[in-house]
């Protein structure tokens, strides 16, 4: 089973930021999440929550701040003060660093309430469609985006993120030409997982931070977690 950096790996190093990029490369992870909008003036931004509030030092919510604003943050000074400084990336040069280390990336197309999905799903088009698409996954709680990524980037493989697992799952996985399932681990139960993957689609879970979880987990079949922490788990 393969280990994916939760938005980087967010207990050792501040989520979504290229700190934590290179935090999960010193640990020897070859994958890892992130999470992207849009600001103001439609640069992808690699960040999680609607607001900046919580994971900089500014205020405000990410699509009214234009990317100048938002370039000016210090995304790392909250979670550890040798990480002050630490800025607020681009999906461009947040997917430059991750190619020089040797890491794919899940590229979560994050929609709040009220975002513009079409222009998102647009702009992380232009940034990802002249990279290797063996080093990229998408995905989204959204149909309508993956519906949207495999007309804009067919080649870049596609997993549809759930919570608990709807009774159409596979009519859906079908539908939207996904790869894979990702999952909510905690409502996953081993006969879900045994009926995805005889479907033959690859089954990742979120976000897996107990040791214990994990092996049942890849006794189950899981192909991928997603973890703040990777330490404990030998395979
Ligand atoms: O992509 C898996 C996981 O990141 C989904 O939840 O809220 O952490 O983006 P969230
Ligand atoms: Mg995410």
């Amino acid at each position: 089973m393969k280990l994916c950096g939760h938005r980087g790996v967010a207990a050792l190093a501040p989520e979504n930021t290229h700190a934590g990029l290179r935090a999960a490369h010193a640990l020897g992870l070859t994958w890892v999440e992130i999470d992207v909008q849009l600001s103001r003036d439609d640069e992808v931004v690699v960040i999680h929550d609607k607001t900046v509030n919580r994971c900089s030092n500014g205020r405000g919510r990410v699509r009214e701040l234009e990317w100048p604003e938002l370039a000016r943050l210090d995304a790392g000074g909250w979670f550890g003060p040798e990480f002050a400084g630490e800025p607020i990336p681009r999906l461009a040069e947040y997917l430059g660093l991750a190619a020089a280390l040797g890491i794919c990336v899940n590229i979560e197309l994050k929609i709040h309430p009220g975002d513009n999905a079409g222009r998102l799903c647009r702009r992380v088009s232009e940034v990802i469609t002249p990279l290797p698409p063996e080093s990229l996954l998408l995905s989204s709680f959204k149909p309508a985006c993956l519906a949207h990524m495999q007309q804009l980037t067919p080649a870049i493989a596609r997993g549809l993120l759930v919570e608990r697992l709807p009774h159409d799952w596979h009519t859906r996985l079908l539908q939207l030409g996904c790869i894979a399932l990702h999952c909510n681990h905690k409502y996953l139960t081993q006969s879900q997982a045994k009926a995805i993957k005889a479907a033959g689609f690859l089954l990742h879970c979120y976000t897996v931070n107990e040791v214990a979880r994990m092996h049942t987990l890849a006794d189950w079949g899981v192909d991928m977690i997603f973890t703040d922490d990777p330490r404990g788990y030998k395979q």
